[in-house]
């Protein structure tokens, strides 16, 4: 059997760190258990292209392994080349950059590592919020400068305390960052999704259910995405919605980088609509050297909280993906059954809820 990973380099750091585990380098610590059953397993970081690793091996390859923060995008085009491919698994949580709908056509099975990074990027989220809040960033960058200048920061910075906080998406990471919020004494947390939370979650986080998006993020201070990338989600935060949006609110987006409007959203921070914009994740990944999102600033040269994706691939998740990963390869190899929390298409399609409503 063919497995192809494609993975980010590491270069120095891999060597360095074993426990970059989610490396081409390290290459999710599956060599020995893959080779000692006799199995090839190509991996590598070259997936653009015809002549990228991924094109040239996925037409043979019955396993793919990926990885969401550095994405081979498995089109349809391609899934219709990979004749033998029975398996996707995402190392992580995320499975959008694979064609679902023309997955469940060929019969592929999709599998994640669910709920294995799901506290890293909840508390990144977090993290987000308190960065564009307290306007952190530019009063950081102050100090490198070596000026010292508290009005021009203290202008623009706010206490979380009495702010109305809402989440598009109250799943795994959603209901985490609600958790992690409630001891801010905000003046409300609020949640948009489609399915509701169960009573009694609700009620353990305080949590109001708003079931039109447009009067949500009406009501937000601070609007945080935490659902997957879909049909139903690709461009969802667009300039019709931000028109909705309370002046100054501030939006913090862990999720896909395309259920916002790249346009759009930097335009709102250049005018001022949105006060910040803060998250891990690009439209394009890598994002190119002239995204606007690198740059864009809000009319006090503040307003950027933009990282590169990594909130789901600290040290901590990377241990927890690659034994999910292994623990998935496991039971196709062996036919055992899948833990039915990480299977996003199975063997008769969409097993899970979370990627749009059918
Ligand atoms: P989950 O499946 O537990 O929860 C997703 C929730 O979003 C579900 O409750 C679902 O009903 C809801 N949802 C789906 N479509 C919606 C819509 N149109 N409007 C409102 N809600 C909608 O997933 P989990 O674990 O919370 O992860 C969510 C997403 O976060 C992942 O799909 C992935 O894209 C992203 N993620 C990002 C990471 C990073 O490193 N930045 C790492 C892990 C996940």
């Amino acid at each position: 059997m063919k497995v192809l990973a494609i993975l980010y380099n590491g270069y120095k750091a891999a060597e360095e760190e074993p426990a970059l585990l989610g490396t081409v380098e390290n290459k999710l610590g599956l060599v020995e258990y893959l080779q000692s059953q006799g199995h090839e397993f190509i991996v590598s970081s070259s997936k653009e292209g015809p002549d990228s690793d991924f094109e040239k091996h996925i037409v043979d390859a019955e396993v793919y392994i990926s990885t969401p923060f550095h994405p081979g995008y498995l089109t349809a085009d391609l899934i219709a080349k990979a004749k033998n491919l029975k398996l996707c698994v995402t190392a992580g949580v995320g499975s959008d950059h694979v064609d679902l709908n023309a997955a469940v056509k060929a019969g592929i099975q999709v599998l994640e590592v669910s709920g294995s990074n799901v506290v890293s990027v909840a508390e990144h989220v977090v993290m987000s919020i308190l960065l564009l809040v307290r306007n952190f960033v530019p009063a950081h960058e102050m100090i490198e400068r070596g000026d010292w200048q508290v009005s021009d920061i203290a202008r623009n910075a706010y206490d979380l305390e009495g702010k109305v906080v809402g989440t598009i998406g109250a799943g795994r990471i959603g209901y985490r960052v609600l958790q992690r919020l409630l001891p801010f004494n905000t003046k409300e947390l609020l949640y948009y999704d489609y399915s509701a939370l169960p009573a009694e979650a609700a009620a353990a986080v305080k949590a109001r259910r708003v079931e039109d998006l447009k009067e949500f993020v009406s009501q937000c201070d601070v609007v945080t995405v935490n659902c997957p990338l879909h049909e139903g989600t690709r461009g969802l935060v667009n300039t019709e919605l931000l028109k909705h949006f309370k002046k100054g609110a501030w939006l913090v987006n862990t999720a896909r980088g395309a259920i916002c409007d790249k346009d759009a959203v930097a335009e709102a921070v250049k005018s001022g609509h949105l006060r910040g914009y803060a998250g891990d994740v690009w439209n394009v990944q890598p994002a190119p050297k002239d995204h606007s999102w690198r740059y864009m600033k809000n009319p006090l040269g503040g307003g950027n909280g933009m990282v590169p994706h990594y909130s789901g691939t600290t040290l901590d998740a990377q241990a927890r993906y690659a034994a999910g990963v292994r623990s998935i390869l496991q039971n196709y190899l062996e036919d055992k059954p899948q833990d039915p929390g990480n299977i996003i298409i199975g063997k008769t399609g969409y097993e899970t809820k979370a990627y749009g409503q059918r």
